[in-house]
């Protein structure tokens, strides 16, 4: 197995190749009926078919117990293949033979760039080996054993203007490393120079395990005490998790991940031995880190720093993680800085403590921001309960939603209605807007199956941004066929079910696809679908833009301050049409 080159190209080809019908034929009878097969669900039992086929796309899928898939997912159920096998096994009932190694010239740049991280990464070991060492020594002093340092790969970027640039420039050319983000042109006169000097070398891996980039920590004090790869094609700080690759499979088995800040704080937790812990890589939660939690997790424990920052932190990326359908909780560092220290003094045992009592999101809030109400002024109490309308906003599931708004009324000994209208007296839509984006909503739905269908206008298509929906499985699709939606080409079906890795996706691609199709009355309705998506996500981003803009200014973070100020005028675009 390990010979043949399952790329996507040729996993594509294999599911193209392949006639789904008949595979499914051997298992149960099928009758063409419309556009596509029908017959009687392998899957569960039933007396009148609701199991269909769809031949030309390749995709089956049973309206009465809601599997789905292709080819493959369907042999990896009938025939328990793993999905390799699956491939194998097509290719060799089609006759294509399995590539050994064939990579298309995008693919073979990608290449390049991941084998220069690797010399990079190989050549940042060799220099820790070096004595004097400053990162040596300032792994001894914090206390870092020698197993951590295997484990995690560090490395040591020496104080030099290029050390790197002189070992892999030749053979790799400036472009190339350039691109890689290790070295950078100097801002006068020619040449380039090391991007990491004298700062400890974190790598940084994908989700697949493939070394994407390096967190670099200052060893002098100088800003920034970590500098990072810069953002590229393969290092996309927004969809990256550090050490989602050793934790995904655990997030998986136990259905929980443990979200921390910082580098060190995942190290030590994960090096102690408890499962599914992953770092967001600073404190701004991104929607692309939340729904790529949630395709190995449903509930999410935030452990930030327990400090005012870390607690604030926590407030705001949960209504995040929420919005990507996480269940949320969050503990109490008990006054410690973060998780690495109370590790590093107490043993992993205290952080377990720590762990077991963690409380869900609203109740950690309510600790917070309702500790003492019988001490607040009325204005005083208006204000807290305006904190929660984020959190509560962020809930789908109106239950969950209803009786969190009880328990914040109560712990202000407030009537029910008076934090209700809250959230729905900001503007009556808040809710009603909501619920229309709420996982699996119809709009969602209905919109991607007119895309599949290729039945979107263009000038929707073009409007739509993943970020209006609401449902991970829904964003990740539409995400993938995005530029083929807007180039106006037929969608290529054998692609896009190869870039879906989730389950949850590929279920729903062949639900949507086998769906009825979308009719007339329903396509002349869209706009009025598409727009409470668009002003829950302008109000919703304009909010976070502003405080993030308060941030930028406190910190005067004058860079940060100029992009805001840049996606605030873009919104405005948007706004302004929907006015
Ligand atoms: P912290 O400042 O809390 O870092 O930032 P830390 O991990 O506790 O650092 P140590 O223990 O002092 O070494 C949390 C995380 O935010 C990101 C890093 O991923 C860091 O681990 N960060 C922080 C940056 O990317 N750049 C910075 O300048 C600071
Ligand atoms: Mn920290």
């Amino acid at each position: 197995m390990a010979l043949v080159d399952l790329n996507d190209a040729v996993i594509s080809q294999v599911r193209q190749a392949a006639d789904l019908v008949e595979f499914v034929s051997q298992v149960t009878p099928l009758k063409l009926a419309g556009k596509s097969h029908k017959g009687l669900c392998p899957f569960h039992r039933e007396k009148t078919p609701s199991f269909h086929v769809d031949r030309a796309k390749g995709l089956f899928y049973c309206f009465g117990c809601g599997v789905g898939g292709d080819v493959f997912k369907f042999l990896t159920l009938t025939e328990r293949f793993t999905f390799p096998e699956a491939v194998e096994h097509v290719a060799a009932r089609v006759g294509i033979e399995l590539p050994r190694k064939r990579r298309t010239a995008r693919e073979s740049d990608k290449d390049d760039l991941l084998e220069v991280l690797d010399e990079a990464s190989e050549a940042f070991h060799q220099a820790l080996q070096w004595t004097p060492n400053p990162a040596d020594d300032y792994l001894h002093n914090r206390g870092v054993p020698e197993a951590i340092v295997k484990k995690y790969g560090f490395g040591y970027a020496p104080d030099s203007w290029d050390y790197i640039f002189t070992r892999l420039a030749r053979k790799h050319g400036e472009k190339k490393l350039e691109a890689s983000g290790l070295i950078q042109p100097r801002k006068s006169g020619g040449g380039f120079y090391d991007r990491f000097r004298n700062r400890l070398i974190i790598p940084i891996h994908s989700e697949t395990g493939a070394l994407v980039g390096f967190g670099g920590r200052t060893l002098d004090g100088s800003d920034p005490k970590y500098l990072n790869s810069p953002e590229s094609e393969i290092f996309n700080k927004s969809r990256l998790l550090y050490n989602l690759h050793r934790s995904k499979d655990a997030m998986r088995r136990i259905d929980r991940a443990i979200l921390v800040e910082g580098y060190f704080d995942a190290i030590a937790i994960d090096h102690a031995g408890v499962p599914g812990v992953v770092a967001s890589m600073g404190t701004s939660l991104t929607t692309g880190q939340a729904s790529l939690m949630r395709r190995y997790a449903r509930r999410v424990v935030i452990a930030y720093d327990g400090d005012d920052a870390g607690k604030n932190a926590t407030l705001r990326a949960a209504p995040i993680l929420l919005a990507a359908g996480i269940d949320v909780q969050a503990l109490d560092l008990m006054g410690e800085k973060d998780p690495d220290s109370l590790v590093q003094k107490f043993g992993v045992d205290r952080f377990l403590e720590v762990l077991g009592n963690a409380t869900d999101i609203f109740q950690f809030a309510l600790k917070l921001w309702a500790a003492d109400p019988g001490q607040l002024t009325g204005r005083e109490k208006s204000e807290r309960v305006e904190m929660f309308v984020p959190l509560l906003s962020a809930v789908a599931d109106p239950v969950v939603r209803n009786d969190a708004a009880q328990r914040i009324a109560d712990a202000f000994r407030l009537e029910f209605d008076t934090v209700w209208s809250r959230v729905r007296g900001r503007s009556q839509t808040v809710v009603t807007e909501r619920q229309a984006s709420a996982p699996g909503s119809t709009a969602e739905k209905m919109l991607l199956t007119a895309a599949i269908q290729g039945r979107l206008p263009q000038e929707v298509a073009g409007r739509l941004r993943e970020e209006y929906f609401g449902d991970p499985a829904c964003q990740t699709l539409f995400s993938i066929i995005k530029t083929g939606l807007l180039s106006g080409d037929p969608l290529d079906f054998a692609a896009i079910a190869t870039h879906l890795r989730g389950e949850a996706e590929l279920t729903l691609l062949s639900e949507l696809t086998l769906s009825e199709d979308v009719d007339d009355a329903t396509l002349q309705k869209i706009d009025e679908n598409l727009r409470p998506m668009e002003r829950h996500f302008l109000e919703r981003r304009q909010l976070e833009i502003q405080r993030d803009m308060v941030e930028a200014q406190k910190r005067g973070d004058a860079q940060r301050l100029d992009e805001l100020a840049a996606e605030k005028h873009d919104l405005s675009r948007i706004s302004s049409r929907l006015k």
